[in-house]
């Protein structure tokens, strides 16, 4: 694939400029016909395949739906042969980006989740698999949330299965193993972007080398969602934990059971989300919740140890029955949960 500098203008109309998301080759671009703002996806030649290089543009078409990303133009750029997609731009960004290290908070979460399975759902309820789910392929812009990326999608056999297809951090044990892709395999990458969504981080930890990483992926050694985000309920928890079972038929019979699930867990909770501050070692702050306002609790580090100390945001007074307590950093997720779970 040739690079194209920002300021490369394709066919005259679309006017690249920066480019989109950590990999690939999406830039937003302005269309100068509409004179509106773009995001032009360049896909790479299929060797010998002409006709498969449209089908992502034919799919995303046929499928439209309020929970997927739409499609404006599809075209092949005359200077390079090189083929494009044209959709709209989403300006919030993928959710690998906004959730990276802090989540998304609990009630986002399930609010996101809950629209990607409905966009799922309707690429499955057309007799195809996504076959990439990821936070990389999830758009979200204030209330929209979008399923994008359908270059791997594809038709079901007849016994609902595709040939396999996945990303290493999402991807199922089974398919990852070397199985075929199925309905249950796209409810686990939906667990294991949810999982990302909770905690900012994957079910196996990238820090890994990727052959240890592929390991665990198969022989399910998952990290527990709760040691990375202790704010996360134990039901909220069990949830994600049953769309990532290793064997197909222990997890959710569909993407929207999960997506269920998960908003019935999370009813009637306060919402908690991870928050960043200087030097503390992990922070949740909790939502104004029945007749409470805000509350942050907080790891400092002290010397070799950790303090948790939970206060009231707006008067920074400490919360009533919550004592600063001291603790070793291997207890902290623990701790958290009690203090979390007291004031929930
Ligand atoms: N319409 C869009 N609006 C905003 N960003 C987009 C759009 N389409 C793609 N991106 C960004 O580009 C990245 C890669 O796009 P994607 O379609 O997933 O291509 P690839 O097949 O290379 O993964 C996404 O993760 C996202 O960050
Ligand atoms: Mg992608």
């Amino acid at each position: 694939m040739p690079t194209f500098a920002p300021g490369t203008v394709i066919n005259d109309r679309y006017e690249l400029r920066s480019k989109l998301g950590s990999d690939g080759h999406v830039y937003e671009a302005h269309d100068r016909h509409f004179d509106s703002t773009v995001a032009v996806k360049l896909l790479d030649p299929v060797a010998g395949e002409s006709s498969r290089s449209w089908d992502e543009a034919r799919r995303l078409e046929k499928l439209s739906s309020r929970c997927l990303l739409g499609v404006l133009n599809a075209d092949i750029d005359n200077a390079s042969d090189i083929r494009f997609i044209v959709t709209p731009l989403v300006t919030g960004g993928d959710m690998e980006t906004m959730a990276k290290n802090l989540g998304l908070g609990l009630h986002n979460t399930a609010r996101v989740i809950r629209h990607a399975a409905a966009g799922i759902d309707r690429i499955h309820a057309e007799g195809m698999l996504h076959r990439d789910i990821k936070p990389g392929n999830v758009l979200i812009d204030g209330d929209t949330v979008l399923v994008s990326d359908l270059g791997y999608c594809a038709i079901m056999d007849a016994d609902c299965t595709t040939d396999a297809n996945g990303t290493w951090q999402t991807v199922a044990p089974e398919v990852a193993s070397g199985g075929r892709c199925s309905i249950s395999s796209d409810v686990y990458s939906l667990g294991a972007t949810a999982f990302y969504a909770f905690s900012g981080e994957y079910p196996v930890s990238l820090r890994l080398q990727l052959t240890e990483q592929i390991e665990r992926i198969k022989s399910g050694d998952l990290r527990e969602l709760r040691d990375l985000a202790p704010h996360v309920p134990q039901s909220v928890a069990t949830v994600v934990r049953k769309s990532l079972a290793m064997v197909p038929q222990d997890r959710y019979d569909s993407v929207e059971a999960f997506a269920n699930a998960l908003a019935s867990a999370m009813d009637g909770r306060r919402d908690w989300q991870k928050v960043a501050h200087d030097a503390h070692a992990l922070c949740v702050a909790g939502a104004p919740f029945k007749t409470q306002g805000k509350v942050l609790v907080c790891a400092e580090r002290r010397g070799t140890g950790i303090t948790i100390i939970a206060r009231h945001e707006s008067s920074k007074r400490r919360v009533k029955g919550c004592a600063d307590t001291n603790v070793q950093l291997n207890r902290l997720p623990v701790e958290l949960r009690r203090i979390v779970g007291a004031l929930s």
